[in-house]
Protein backbone atom coordinates (compact mmCIF):
# COMPACT_ATOMS: atom_id res chain seq x y z
CA UNK A 1 0.00 0.00 0.00
CA UNK A 2 1.29 3.67 -0.72
CA UNK A 3 0.00 6.80 0.10
CA UNK A 4 0.14 10.18 -2.44
CA UNK A 5 -0.70 13.92 -0.78
CA UNK A 6 -1.93 16.11 -3.47
CA UNK A 7 -1.29 19.72 -3.13
CA UNK A 8 -2.12 21.72 -5.64
CA UNK A 9 -2.58 25.86 -5.51
CA UNK A 10 -1.24 28.86 -7.18
CA UNK A 11 1.96 30.45 -6.83
CA UNK A 12 3.12 31.87 -3.65
CA UNK A 13 -0.05 29.95 -1.59
CA UNK A 14 2.51 28.42 0.36
CA UNK A 15 2.47 25.36 -0.83
CA UNK A 16 5.95 24.04 -0.23
CA UNK A 17 6.30 25.01 3.46
CA UNK A 18 2.87 23.17 4.37
CA UNK A 19 3.98 20.52 2.15
CA UNK A 20 7.39 19.76 3.51
CA UNK A 21 5.72 20.03 7.14
CA UNK A 22 3.74 17.52 5.96
CA UNK A 23 5.70 15.88 4.57
CA UNK A 24 8.33 15.24 7.78
CA UNK A 25 5.51 14.88 10.68
CA UNK A 26 4.15 11.69 8.52
CA UNK A 27 7.49 10.49 7.41
CA UNK A 28 7.00 10.86 3.79
CA UNK A 29 8.60 12.44 1.10
CA UNK A 30 8.34 15.90 -0.11
CA UNK A 31 8.02 16.30 -3.97
CA UNK A 32 7.85 19.68 -5.61
CA UNK A 33 7.24 19.74 -9.03
CA UNK A 34 7.38 23.26 -9.75
CA UNK A 35 10.97 23.10 -9.20
CA UNK A 36 11.06 20.39 -12.28
CA UNK A 37 9.60 23.06 -14.67
CA UNK A 38 11.96 25.77 -12.87
CA UNK A 39 14.59 23.30 -14.00
CA UNK A 40 13.94 23.34 -18.05
CA UNK A 41 13.30 27.41 -17.68
CA UNK A 42 16.74 27.17 -16.47
CA UNK A 43 18.23 25.24 -18.92
CA UNK A 44 16.24 26.98 -21.38
CA UNK A 45 17.67 30.39 -19.69
CA UNK A 46 21.16 28.67 -20.11
CA UNK A 47 21.10 27.77 -23.61
CA UNK A 48 19.44 31.10 -24.80
CA UNK A 49 16.33 29.00 -25.74
CA UNK A 50 12.95 31.65 -25.94
CA UNK A 51 10.21 29.49 -24.85
CA UNK A 52 7.66 31.86 -25.84
CA UNK A 53 9.24 32.03 -29.56
CA UNK A 54 11.22 28.60 -29.61
CA UNK A 55 9.27 26.23 -28.58
CA UNK A 56 9.95 23.89 -30.97
CA UNK A 57 13.51 24.07 -30.52
CA UNK A 58 12.92 23.62 -26.89
CA UNK A 59 10.87 20.38 -27.49
CA UNK A 60 14.20 19.24 -29.58
CA UNK A 61 16.17 19.80 -26.74
CA UNK A 62 13.96 18.19 -24.53
CA UNK A 63 14.99 14.52 -25.64
CA UNK A 64 18.43 15.06 -24.81
CA UNK A 65 18.16 16.21 -21.64
CA UNK A 66 18.03 13.44 -18.66
CA UNK A 67 16.16 14.78 -15.60
CA UNK A 68 15.75 12.40 -12.75
CA UNK A 69 14.61 12.79 -9.14
CA UNK A 70 16.72 11.64 -6.32
CA UNK A 71 15.62 11.05 -3.07
CA UNK A 72 17.75 13.31 -0.71
CA UNK A 73 16.80 13.33 2.80
CA UNK A 74 13.26 14.34 3.15
CA UNK A 75 12.58 15.20 0.13
CA UNK A 76 13.51 14.58 -3.56
CA UNK A 77 16.29 16.76 -5.66
CA UNK A 78 16.19 17.12 -9.23
CA UNK A 79 19.52 15.89 -11.13
CA UNK A 80 19.94 17.45 -14.52
CA UNK A 81 22.16 16.22 -16.93
CA UNK A 82 24.07 14.64 -14.15
CA UNK A 83 24.34 17.60 -11.45
CA UNK A 84 22.76 18.39 -8.77
CA UNK A 85 20.67 21.68 -9.39
CA UNK A 86 21.34 24.27 -6.55
CA UNK A 87 17.59 25.57 -5.33
CA UNK A 88 18.68 28.90 -4.97
CA UNK A 89 19.21 29.19 -8.82
CA UNK A 90 15.84 27.93 -9.77
CA UNK A 91 14.30 30.80 -8.07
CA UNK A 92 16.06 33.76 -9.83
CA UNK A 93 13.70 36.20 -11.05
CA UNK A 94 14.93 35.34 -14.57
CA UNK A 95 13.82 31.93 -14.48
CA UNK A 96 10.10 32.57 -12.62
CA UNK A 97 9.27 35.52 -15.40
CA UNK A 98 9.69 32.18 -18.05
CA UNK A 99 8.94 29.38 -15.74
CA UNK A 100 5.11 29.51 -16.80
CA UNK A 101 5.35 29.89 -20.45
CA UNK A 102 7.50 26.82 -20.35
CA UNK A 103 5.29 24.99 -18.43
CA UNK A 104 2.45 25.35 -20.99
CA UNK A 105 4.58 23.67 -23.79
CA UNK A 106 3.09 20.55 -24.62
CA UNK A 107 6.47 18.49 -24.99
CA UNK A 108 7.22 19.72 -21.45
CA UNK A 109 3.95 18.49 -19.87
CA UNK A 110 4.12 15.24 -21.57
CA UNK A 111 8.05 15.00 -20.29
CA UNK A 112 6.60 15.62 -16.99
CA UNK A 113 3.72 12.90 -16.59
CA UNK A 114 6.14 9.58 -15.57
CA UNK A 115 8.50 11.30 -13.71
CA UNK A 116 6.23 12.39 -11.72
CA UNK A 117 3.84 9.50 -11.83
CA UNK A 118 6.77 7.45 -10.58
CA UNK A 119 7.14 8.94 -7.81
CA UNK A 120 4.43 6.77 -6.54
CA UNK A 121 6.73 3.71 -5.81
CA UNK A 122 7.75 5.64 -2.74
CA UNK A 123 5.60 4.41 0.38
CA UNK A 124 4.07 7.98 1.46
CA UNK A 125 4.89 11.29 -0.86
CA UNK A 126 3.60 14.62 -0.56
CA UNK A 127 3.45 16.43 -4.13
CA UNK A 128 3.08 20.00 -4.85
CA UNK A 129 2.04 21.98 -7.99
CA UNK A 130 -0.39 22.79 -10.39
CA UNK A 131 -2.12 19.63 -11.86
CA UNK A 132 -1.03 16.39 -9.31
CA UNK A 133 -4.84 16.61 -8.18
CA UNK A 134 -6.51 16.97 -11.56
CA UNK A 135 -3.68 15.14 -13.94
CA UNK A 136 -0.69 13.48 -12.41
CA UNK A 137 -2.20 11.21 -9.49
CA UNK A 138 -5.91 11.32 -10.03
CA UNK A 139 -5.85 8.49 -7.64
CA UNK A 140 -4.05 10.43 -4.88
CA UNK A 141 -5.22 9.01 -1.13
CA UNK A 142 -6.44 13.11 -0.46
CA UNK A 143 -6.00 15.88 -2.38
CA UNK A 144 -5.96 19.45 -1.61
CA UNK A 145 -6.05 23.03 -3.05
CA UNK A 146 -4.31 25.42 -1.12
CA UNK A 147 -4.26 29.08 -1.62
CA UNK A 148 -4.25 32.77 -0.28
CA UNK A 149 -5.75 36.33 -1.77
CA UNK A 150 -2.94 37.34 -4.11
CA UNK A 151 -2.04 40.27 -1.84
CA UNK A 152 -0.69 37.81 1.09
CA UNK A 153 0.70 35.83 -1.51
CA UNK A 154 2.82 39.00 -2.76
CA UNK A 155 3.55 40.01 1.17
CA UNK A 156 4.75 35.90 1.29
CA UNK A 157 6.52 35.76 -1.16
CA UNK A 158 8.00 39.45 -0.89
CA UNK A 159 9.58 38.63 2.87
CA UNK A 160 10.78 35.24 2.05
CA UNK A 161 13.44 37.65 -0.26
CA UNK A 162 13.16 34.68 -3.16
CA UNK A 163 12.62 35.87 -7.00
CA UNK A 164 13.52 39.86 -5.56
CA UNK A 165 14.60 41.30 -8.51
CA UNK A 166 16.99 44.39 -7.78
CA UNK A 167 14.40 47.31 -7.37
CA UNK A 168 11.49 45.14 -7.29
CA UNK A 169 8.57 46.69 -5.41
CA UNK A 170 5.88 44.67 -3.45
CA UNK A 171 3.26 45.78 -6.32
CA UNK A 172 5.46 44.54 -9.28
CA UNK A 173 5.68 41.22 -7.64
CA UNK A 174 2.30 40.97 -6.98
CA UNK A 175 2.14 41.76 -11.09
CA UNK A 176 4.41 39.07 -11.76
CA UNK A 177 2.45 36.61 -9.31
CA UNK A 178 -0.97 37.83 -10.92
CA UNK A 179 0.84 36.93 -14.38
CA UNK A 180 2.30 33.87 -13.74
CA UNK A 181 -1.15 32.57 -12.39
CA UNK A 182 -3.54 33.85 -15.44
CA UNK A 183 -1.23 31.62 -18.15
CA UNK A 184 -1.59 28.47 -15.81
CA UNK A 185 -4.62 28.98 -15.32
CA UNK A 186 -5.83 29.66 -18.67
CA UNK A 187 -3.40 26.86 -20.37
CA UNK A 188 -4.75 24.14 -22.61
CA UNK A 189 -3.37 21.58 -20.88
CA UNK A 190 -3.28 20.66 -17.41
CA UNK A 191 -4.49 24.14 -15.81
CA UNK A 192 -4.30 25.51 -12.06
CA UNK A 193 -7.81 24.11 -11.10
CA UNK A 194 -8.80 22.44 -7.88
CA UNK A 195 -9.70 18.63 -8.46
CA UNK A 196 -12.98 18.16 -7.86
CA UNK A 197 -12.24 15.74 -4.70
CA UNK A 198 -9.67 18.14 -3.30
CA UNK A 199 -10.15 20.37 -0.05
CA UNK A 200 -9.61 24.03 -0.79
CA UNK A 201 -8.12 25.54 2.40
CA UNK A 202 -8.27 29.27 2.01
CA UNK A 203 -4.85 30.13 4.13
CA UNK A 204 -5.30 33.99 4.95
CA UNK A 205 -4.71 34.00 8.66
CA UNK A 206 -3.46 30.89 9.35
CA UNK A 207 -0.43 29.93 10.40
CA UNK A 208 1.72 27.31 8.22
CA UNK A 209 1.19 24.54 10.81
CA UNK A 210 -2.03 24.90 11.02
CA UNK A 211 -2.39 24.52 7.76
CA UNK A 212 -0.33 21.00 7.93
CA UNK A 213 -2.49 20.35 10.33
CA UNK A 214 -6.03 20.34 8.88
CA UNK A 215 -4.14 18.82 6.13
CA UNK A 216 -2.87 15.56 8.36
CA UNK A 217 -6.25 15.09 10.04
CA UNK A 218 -7.58 15.03 6.97
CA UNK A 219 -5.15 12.03 6.07
CA UNK A 220 -5.52 10.37 9.06
CA UNK A 221 -10.00 10.18 8.75
CA UNK A 222 -9.25 9.47 5.49
CA UNK A 223 -6.63 6.19 5.72
CA UNK A 224 -7.62 4.81 9.85
O1 LIG B 1 6.74 28.49 -5.74
P1 LIG B 1 5.69 28.96 -6.66
O2 LIG B 1 4.31 28.58 -6.17
O3 LIG B 1 5.77 30.39 -7.01
O4 LIG B 1 5.88 28.23 -8.07
P2 LIG B 1 6.40 26.77 -8.36
O5 LIG B 1 5.56 25.78 -7.61
O6 LIG B 1 7.86 26.73 -8.18
O7 LIG B 1 6.02 26.59 -9.91
C1 LIG B 1 6.61 27.39 -10.90
C2 LIG B 1 5.80 27.28 -12.19
O8 LIG B 1 5.89 25.96 -12.71
C3 LIG B 1 4.30 27.55 -12.07
O9 LIG B 1 3.97 28.92 -12.14
C4 LIG B 1 3.76 26.77 -13.26
O10 LIG B 1 3.88 27.51 -14.46
C5 LIG B 1 4.69 25.58 -13.37
N1 LIG B 1 4.14 24.35 -12.77
C6 LIG B 1 3.21 23.63 -13.48
O11 LIG B 1 2.81 24.04 -14.56
N2 LIG B 1 2.75 22.44 -13.00
C7 LIG B 1 3.17 21.98 -11.82
N3 LIG B 1 2.72 20.79 -11.39
C8 LIG B 1 4.10 22.71 -11.05
C9 LIG B 1 4.56 23.92 -11.54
Amino acid sequence: MTYQIAIDGPAASGKSTVAKLVASQLGGYYVNTGEMYRTIAWAALREGIDPETQESLLAEKLVGWQMECRPDGQGLAVWFNGEKVPGAELRIPQVSAIVSQVARIPAVREYMLQRQRDCRNLPLIVMEGRDIGTVILPDATCKFFVTASPMERARRRFAQKEEIAPGETLEKLAAEIAERDRIDSTREIAPLKPAEDSLTIMTDGMTPQQVADTIIRTFRQRTS
